[in-house]
Formats: structure tokens, sequence, C-alpha cells
């Protein structure tokens, strides 16, 4: 089984979404925050990285839901392939799905790099700084390039071997679960095209319609940590009981 997810999965996290009310692209334009404007323009450097300080806490603090943990339980009975995630919060490692069958094809807001010479950066210490004003567009240590959050953003290339990881996995699946992603940012809104394509059933768990909805075998229209709690238990892959929200 392949899984996908989408920044639906996090909001239980408390982690907003990108397009539902009051995501973040109802509040920042994605268009004045691109790859070329961060390597060309100074200024967007500045508003990029503000947006930064005020997304990483929350990414960094928040806790894995019962969806995340769902995930992980697939891969403990044994049953998942790979789990691809446009998530940049690292919140399915820290659920415990494995490093090895997750795929973070967009990244992760908790690293950050180079990218002039591809250095990594401490993002926590990175973060301090910003926070307290003594640094407003990070320069690289090694090189003086611009650093930047390791997330892909639009117009920036997909990480090439994750992404082939991902179609790879979509080729060789039977089932493919996509849990909480509106399906309309490509390359990873296709996966769903390529598995049915060759052959594999699908499954969308979302609380509204996706572009996508009609290759799917079984729509689950609700709350992704609900609906995932419920899916398990119906296949008695677990007793529900550790996914159930902590107390
Ligand atoms: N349970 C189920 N579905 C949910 C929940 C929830 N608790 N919360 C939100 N959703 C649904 C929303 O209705 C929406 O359809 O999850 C979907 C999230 O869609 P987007 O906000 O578009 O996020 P995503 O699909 O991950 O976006 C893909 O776009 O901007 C880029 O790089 C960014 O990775 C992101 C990509
Ligand atoms: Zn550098």
């Amino acid at each position: 089984m392949l899984v996908l997810t989408g920044a639906g999965i996090s909001t239980e996290s408390g982690i907003p979404d990108f397009r539902s009310p009051g995501g973040l692209w109802t509040r920042y334009d994605p268009r004045k925050l691109t790859f070329d404007l961060f390597c060309s323009r100074l200024e967007t450097r500045r508003d990029y990285w503000r947006l930064a300080t005020e997304t990483y806490p929350i990414l960094r603090d928040a806790e894995p839901n019962a969806a995340h943990r769902a995930v992980a339980e697939i891969e403990r009975a044994g049953k998942l392939l790979c789990l691809v995630t446009q998530n940049v919060d690292g919140l399915h490692l820290k659920a415990g799905s494995s490093r090895e069958r997750t795929v973070e094809i967009h990244g992760s807001s908790l690293r950050a790099t180079c990218i002039d010479c591809g250095a990594e950066h401490d993002r926590e210490q990175l973060h301090r700084l910003l926070l307290a004003g003594k640094v407003e567009v990070p320069s690289c240590e090694l090189c003086g390039g611009r650093v930047k959050p390791a997330t892909i953003s639009f117009g920036q290339s997909m990480p090439e071997k994750e992404t082939a990881r991902a179609f790879a996995a979509a080729g060789d699946c039977d089932l493919l679960i996509v849990i909480g992603s509106s399906l309309v940012v490509y390359p990873a809104a296709s996966l769903p095209d390529v598995a049915v394509k060759a052959g594999a059933s699908l499954v969308i768990v979302n609380n509204e319609a996706t572009p996508k909805d009609d290759l799917a075998a079984a729509l689950v229209r609700g709350a992704a940590g609900e609906s995932m709690t419920m899916l398990l238990r119906g296949a008695g892959l677990a007793d529900g009981a550790q996914l159930s929200p902590r107390s």
C-alpha cells in the first residue's frame, strides 16, 4: 500500500493547511514567494524568513495526531510499501513512520540549506537569531550565499531521488490511500492517476471533494484522524486504542 498525505493530515495537530479557509495561501500570496523571487530579491528573502519565523515554531512544537499514528501503524503491520508526504512538518517521522519508507517530496521546514553551496544550517539556531532580531536574512556560514528552509517552493525543481521513488511506488502499489490533500499541486497530484493506471485501487480520505475523486474506488469524506482510526479498526490492523488521541 502507498500512502500519500497532504497538509490536511496535520490540521488536527494545529498546523493550518494551505487552501482551506484560514489556510496559509489565504493569508500570503504564493506568487510573491516563488523560488525565482527568493533567489533574485533580498526583499522576498526577508518576507520568506518572516513567514518562516512565524510558522517554524508551530511545526517544531506540533505533535502527531491519530491519522499520523494510523499511518505508522500500517507500516508496523507490514502493509506499507511507501509513504509519500507533501508536508514539511516532520510529523510522520515523529509518529513513528520510518525514515526508510518516508519520502518527504516537498522537503522539510525543520532543516535549512544554502542554495548556493548546499551547506546544511542549524534551523533551531537560525530561528533563535531571527527571533532575537540578530539576523533578518540568513546567509551561508561557508560561502556567504543564500540560506533557505529545506522546502521545495513554487518554481524550485523537485528532489529527483524522492520524486522517482514516489512514482515508482505509485506504479507498484495495489492500493493508494490519499489523506488530506486537495490534489491540485503537481507532480504529487498525478500519483493517483499513475497508481490507478497501473491497476491500483484509490481511496481518498479528505473533508472536501478533490479533482481526483472520480478515479477513487472509495471516498471517505471526513476528518483524517477519526477516518483513519475507523479504517484501521475496520481492517483489523489495530484495536484503535493506540490511535485514539492521547490524553
Ligand atoms: N481531515 C481531512 N481533510 C482535511 C482536514 C482534516 N482534518 N483538514 C484539511 N483537510 C483537507 C482540506 O479540505 C483540503 O482539501 O485537506 C486538503 C488540504 O489541501 P491543501 O491545503 O491544498 O494542502 P496540500 O494538498 O497538501 O497542498 C499541496 O501545495 O502549496 C503547496 O507545497 C504546498 O505541499 C503543499 C502543496
Ligand atoms: Zn553556502
